[in-house]
């Protein structure tokens, strides 16, 4: 694990291999260790770089204020830090939306985007309502209130039946991220812009990735987004829930290799 300096704040990442790089963003309430399973199978033919959030994993906490498009500045300055003008991006859910907001704010960096887990809506009020609800529960009690909360969300139920390994590391992942850092990302997520009216300006090429039994951004919330981007591939997993990457890592990451291949986005292109 390696750490960068961008724009004042320590931020923790990797960076393994070499070729195309893809750069992947995590979700709620987790850290870049939710794509170890995509580090092990795509660095080399890929240059793959994962990042922790603000307030995630190694890196250094957020402030108060922060929204989604500083996790996307972040991003950017991480690749400035490296020397790296076009990647292909990777974000699921929370990640989704801070591509969106990479997307609209830097256009020229995406060489493509892999849309997974996520939706293009703004939160509604209930939803608001809600993350408001869990921001209090995290302030009060902590991350490990907020385990037994986001495992049914994240992951399906056959997954939490038949993978207590499974479940495990993604409890580690929440308990390691900063009560601050939970904070702010719920305030960060009821508060960021919809982004319906961007899909159809998306000109790169675009994969949209759902896991089957996904239940935080069901398979319709995917299949709007990929029917809204122009030329945008859709793909569903089967037996996965939310974090489809983790739970069925072979066929997420078949997924991605072909779209790269397809788009001529293959090592050294
Ligand atoms: C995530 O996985 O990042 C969250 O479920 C996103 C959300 O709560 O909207």
């Amino acid at each position: 694990m390696v750490k960068a300096v961008i724009k004042g704040v320590t931020v923790g990442y990797t960076d393994q291999g070499n070729g195309t790089p893809l750069v992947f963003i995590h979700a709620f309430p987790l850290s870049r260790a939710m794509w170890q399973p995509q580090v092990d199978a795509l660095a080399n033919p890929y240059r793959v770089i994962t990042i922790d959030l603000r307030g995630h994993g190694e890196s250094d906490t957020v402030l108060w204020n922060d929204t989604l498009d500083d996790y996307a500045a972040d991003v950017i300055g991480l690749l400035e830090h490296l020397g790296i003008t076009q990647a292909v991006f990777i974000g699921l859910s929370m990640g989704g939306y801070t591509l969106f907001s990479l997307y609209r704010n830097y256009p020229d960096r995406v060489k493509a985007m892999v849309l997974a887990d996520t939706r293009a809506q703004a939160d509604s009020e209930e939803g608001k309502t809600g993350r408001r609800a869990m921001a209090q529960v995290a302030f009060k009690d902590g991350a490990s209130a907020i385990v037994d909360l986001m495992i049914p969300k994240l992951l399906s139920p056959t997954t939490i039946q038949k993978r207590p390994d499974i479940v495990n590391q993604v409890r580690q992942m929440i308990l390691h991220t900063q009560p601050a850092g939970i904070i702010v990302d719920l305030m960060a997520m009821a508060a960021r812009s919809d982004s319906t009216d961007l899909l159809p300006n998306i000109s790169c090429p675009a994969l949209v990735i759902v896991g089957e039994d996904d239940q935080a951004t069901p398979v319709t919330e995917s299949q709007y987004i990929a029917k809204k981007i122009p030329g945008a591939t859709f793909v569903t997993i089967p037996h996965a829930g939310h974090l489809s990457n983790f739970e069925q890592p072979v066929a997420f990451n078949q997924t991605i290799r072909s779209f790269l291949q397809t788009h001529g986005l293959e090592q050294g292109r």
